[in-house]
């Protein structure tokens, strides 16, 4: 039985979500051990050197991880498979999709060279209905014009969650596979 670790950073709790999804289908078919940390708690998070695999997760905001899942990037994986995803409601856009993978996921992972995840993905994201006319402020900020207004106008069809349940779960068939190999 392989060890595996998943540790996240979350504002709404949508990462903490797959990342729960994914445990299930890493113990139930890929017969891993799988534990799962939150990095809010990052001086208490167990010790890497315990475990054969990483994954990596973070939700976005304003562009950005959470301080402590990019932070957790810094760490040393020598000998470990690693994947990582996001969970990004630009990422769970068509239209954006490439947008929110290029630069919230590849960029920030340029800045971690020593760090080379056996698989990466962008996951689309749910927005807590409470924090909607915060999100509708922000988009103009990060993203081209176009691409801006058109994600605006899905939030007014309700679209606040755009997360795809068979694509994360794809995924999590795809590393446990690598995982196990
Ligand atoms: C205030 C605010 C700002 C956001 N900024 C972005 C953003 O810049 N890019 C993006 O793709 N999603 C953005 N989102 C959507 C989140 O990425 C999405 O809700 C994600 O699933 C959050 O993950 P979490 O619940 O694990 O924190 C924002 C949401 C809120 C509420």
């Amino acid at each position: 039985m392989s060890e595996t670790l998943i540790v996240y950073g979350t504002r709404y709790s949508a990462t903490t979500e797959a990342c729960a999804e994914i445990q299930k289908i890493l113990e139930k078919e890929y017969n891993q051990h799988v534990e799962i940390w939150d990095l809010e708690n990052y001086r208490a998070c167990p010790d890497l050197s315990d475990y054969d695999n990483i994954i990596i997760a973070s939700g976005i905001k304003y562009g950005k991880w959470t301080k402590n899942a990019e932070k957790y990037l810094s760490n040393n994986f020598e000998g470990k498979k690693v994947a990582v995803f996001i969970s990004s409601a630009f990422a769970g856009d068509e239209d954006l999709h490439k947008y929110a993978y290029e630069n919230f996921l590849i960029k920030v992972l340029k800045e971690y060279p020593n760090l080379e995840p056996i698989a990466k993905a962008a996951f689309g994201g749910r927005i807590p209905k409470k924090e909607l006319p915060e999100f509708a402020k922000g988009p103009k900020k990060f993203i081209p014009k176009i691409a801006s207004s058109q994600i605006l106008t899905r939030l007014h069809e309700n679209q606040y969650d755009n997360r795809d349940w068979d694509k994360i779960e794809k995924w999590a068939h795809e590393v446990g596979k690598l995982f196990n190999s």
